[in-house]
């Protein structure tokens, strides 16, 4: 016979459950976000990436939100899988921008810098990792995953973002090794309503897209905020191993790194930190 549950279990029961509250539709109009006029919900999804996408495809407006409290099938950068168990921030947001295609990595850049800047405000010093990594700590609180529809003339058709916070669950829930992976309930030492998890995401979000035509501001801040530059790093590009040192970020998105063959313009990849003798870091 199975003992009763103690207080304990019944408290990280009630949390499993949601007890610092997963989302209502209410909760999320009440917020008043542009960018979650429209709001689709649910308990369970493979993606809401690809939800927003079809969606989208289906002729969603800007400004639509897809949330779920658990995905089965969340998706990352690079094709990997995105583990996505209960008590996370998983969401996708359908945006149609007003600008040319060129300028679609700006997105990516500004939401780095938005979700950097709530996070912080929530009290987790995060910072950015190059490409769109929020990392506290040295360890992956979030990712951001920002995908363009295929370019309808010069302009973009719409673009998908999704955002994936590590928010009211601990290490072991991600099944990652622990020193890779941090989130916010282990940085606050307690939870966090998700209504405002997600007003004060939707909120850096809306912020930094209102200065995405005049872009430096955004560029300042994300080199303000990034823990890559100034290091030596090594990455992976089509078979080839680079290493050297991260000089800067360009307004397309792409990392320069000092090579001893010259400087390379990265604008995507997995890199690696190196201490300054070259070792792993
Ligand atoms: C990364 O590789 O760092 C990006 C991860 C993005 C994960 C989010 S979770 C919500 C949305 N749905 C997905 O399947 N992926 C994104």
């Amino acid at each position: 016979m199975s003992p009763q549950p103690g207080f304990l279990d019944m408290l990280r029961l009630m949390r499993y459950e949601g007890g610092a509250g997963w989302l209502g539709e209410g909760d999320v109009l009440s917020i008043g976000s542009p960018l979650a006029r429209a709001v689709e919900l649910h308990a369970e999804i493979g993606s809401t990436q690809a939800r927003a996408r079809e969606l989208a495809k289906d002729g969603a407006s800007d400004g639509t939100l897809v949330a779920s409290r658990i995905q089965t099938g969340g998706r990352g950068r690079l094709g990997r899988l995105w583990g996505s168990p209960a008590g996370g921030l998983w969401m996708s947001l359908v945006l149609r921008p007003a600008f040319e295609a060129r300028f679609a990595p700006r997105i990516t850049q500004s939401a780095a810098v938005g979700v950097a800047k709530a996070l912080r405000g929530f009290g987790a010093g995060a910072e950015i990792k190059w490409p769109n990594d929020l990392l506290v700590g040295g360890r992956k609180i979030c990712g951001i995953l920002a995908e363009s529809s295929l370019e309808r003339g010069r302009d973009l058709d719409f673009v998908i973002l999704g955002v994936g916070l590590n928010a009211n669950l601990d290490v072991e829930d991600l099944g990652v090794e622990d020193d890779r992976a941090t989130t916010l309930r282990r940085e606050l030492g307690r939870d966090m309503a998700m209504v405002d998890i997600l007003g004060g995401i939707l909120g850096g979000l809306e912020r930094e897209f209102g200065r995405i035509e005049a872009f430096e501001g955004v560029l300042a801040d994300w080199r303000l905020l990034n823990c890559t530059l100034g290091r030596r790093v090594r990455v992976v590009r089509l078979g080839e191993a680079l290493e050297g040192e991260a000089v800067d970020v360009t307004g397309e998105g792409a990392l320069v790194l000092r090579t001893g063959n010259g400087f390379v313009e990265l604008f995507e990849g997995e890199i690696e930190n190196l201490r300054p003798e070259g070792r792993w870091g």
